[in-house]
């Protein structure tokens, strides 16, 4: 494998050991700190980001390699340069890339024409470094994804939600995705992809019941206008996360949020910030799983 484009790319296998090793280099950060020496990672974006975009640098830094910050609005790919030929140079000066596009057709197109690793760093179809650190989250809380009942509110046609889904068929473990039918239901190529493993409810009060994890995700995606939101917020309210949410889950449910979150829509404050909620555990994961992923991707 040399590409890690969405979550599924990696067998259950291969998904299980990495979050094994991500565990490993949390723990012992410092045994890791040359793995990459010399070894340059370019990030391209197309797209903001937070987490990702510091994730990945602190994380190559901490292995002892280099990443490079490319944003797309300075470069000629796609304009006066084609994704291949952008993709084929590349690889002449760095080991490994993540790209975050708007449409996953130009990450394959630059993981097609490129000779070093490529992961899909968020696009419309896929966010499978989300899903790595949302996994091993789930670990550390004593949610073993491969059993727990994982339970996605809000929009389901979403890139974060994707990811999840496949984890979940990956595992054994089907999630359970509650969401408004129409344009933000789980469309039927993904229900395809996953050969039907995948539960989805259009009541969030009967998707959450007895969930152990719950987990929602913005309902303004990167690139959505607040006003195309608003024309359909009455949608998506039913499916909001707050305390009443919360309280038809287990007890001891947590709540998870890949952010950036937008309190007051798809989560209240009381429960982002509430004590069940391990969101910024959730963040800090980004780093070491990313770590673990770009050792394995350059077979170290
Ligand atoms: N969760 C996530 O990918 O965050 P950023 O958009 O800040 O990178
Ligand atoms: N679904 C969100 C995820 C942000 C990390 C988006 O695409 O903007």
């Amino acid at each position: 494998m040399k590409d890690l484009l969405q979550i599924n790319n990696l067998t259950k296998a291969e998904l299980l050991s990495l979050l094994d090793k991500a565990g490993v280099v949390k723990s012992s950060p410092a045994d890791y700190y040359s793995s990459l020496s010399h070894k340059t990672l370019l990030m391209i974006f197309e797209k903001p980001s937070l987490r990702t975009r510091l994730s990945f640098e602190a994380g190559m830094t901490q292995l002892g390699g280099h990443a490079i910050f490319y944003s797309m609005e300075n470069s000629p790919m796609g304009k006066k340069e084609s994704v291949a030929d952008t993709a084929r140079s590349a690889s002449r000066f760095c080991d490994i890339a993540m790209f975050r596009a708007n449409e996953q057709s130009m990450i394959r197109e630059f993981a097609e024409n490129a000779s070093i690793p490529v992961i899909d760093a968020l696009s419309d179809n896929a966010h499978p470094c989300q899903a790595l650190a949302d996994l091993l989250t789930m670990r550390e809380k004593d949610k073993d994804p491969s059993k727990a009942k994982i339970c996605y509110l809000g929009n389901g046609n979403n890139n974060v939600t994707f990811d999840l889904i496949r984890a979940g068929a990956l595992l054994g473990n089907p999630i359970t995705v509650g969401c408004p039918q129409g344009s933000y239901d789980v469309p039927q190529r993904i229900v395809k992809e996953v050969n039907g493993a995948v539960h989805i409810s259009h009541s969030a009060s009967d998707a959450v019941r007895d969930a152990d994890v719950v987990y929602t995700d913005t309902w303004l995606n990167y690139g959505i206008l607040r006003e195309d939101l608003d024309l359909h917020i009455n949608l998506l309210k039913p499916f909001q996360v707050n305390a009443s949410t919360m309280a038809m889950a287990r007890p001891d449910a947590i709540f998870m949020h890949c952010l950036p979150a937008m309190r007051g829509y798809e989560v209240t404050s009381d429960v982002i910030d509430g004590p069940r909620s391990v969101v910024f555990d959730q963040a800090e994961n980004r780093l070491h799983s990313q770590k673990a992923l770009m050792l394995f991707l350059l077979g170290l």
